[in-house]
């Protein structure tokens, strides 16, 4: 488990913490599957459903490089084609081959679909954030 400091933008207790730091150490162990000959940066995601339940997810490139799939949408894609919807979700975490990652837009604004007040968890500058959705996209894009 991440051993880095904790920048806990949202209040969370200790209980939540150590519950989204173990959501984190999934996130690792989902990365271990991205499939990234191209690029070789290895990114996984770990989704917690408000049932209890954790859909994991990685990148998967293509040849074609536009195609590309970002380990955030691989997991909520998944959650989704297996019946979750927006709103049923608490939290999200993600975890790369590298010491500072954080969402890119794109998935930033897939994750907005799914619940703006959905907790947000990634290692970046040195410390392990704890945010929301709309915590770190402000100005959000919805209709
Ligand atoms: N990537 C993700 O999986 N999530 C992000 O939020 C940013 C980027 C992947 C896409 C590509 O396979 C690799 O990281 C390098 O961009």
């Amino acid at each position: 488990m991440s051993t880095k400091s904790i920048k806990n933008c949202i209040d969370a207790s200790t209980e939540q913490v150590e519950c989204y730091l173990k959501l984190l150490a999934d996130a690792h162990k989902a990365k271990d599957n991205a499939y990234c000959r191209y690029s070789n940066f290895q990114v996984g995601a770990a989704v917690l459903a408000k049932d209890g339940n954790i859909i994991k997810g990685c990148n998967v490139e293509n040849a074609s490089y536009g195609l590309t799939m970002c380990a955030e949408r691989t997991a909520l894609f998944k959650a989704t084609s297996e019946g979750y919807k927006p709103g049923d979700f608490e939290a999200i975490a993600i975890a790369a081959s590298a010491d500072d990652f954080s969402p890119c837009g794109a998935c930033r604004q897939v994750i907005n679909e799914f619940g703006d007040d959905m907790v947000v968890i990634f290692e970046f500058g040195g410390e392990t954030v704890i945010n929301t959705l709309a915590g770190i996209l402000p100005y959000n894009f919805k209709l």
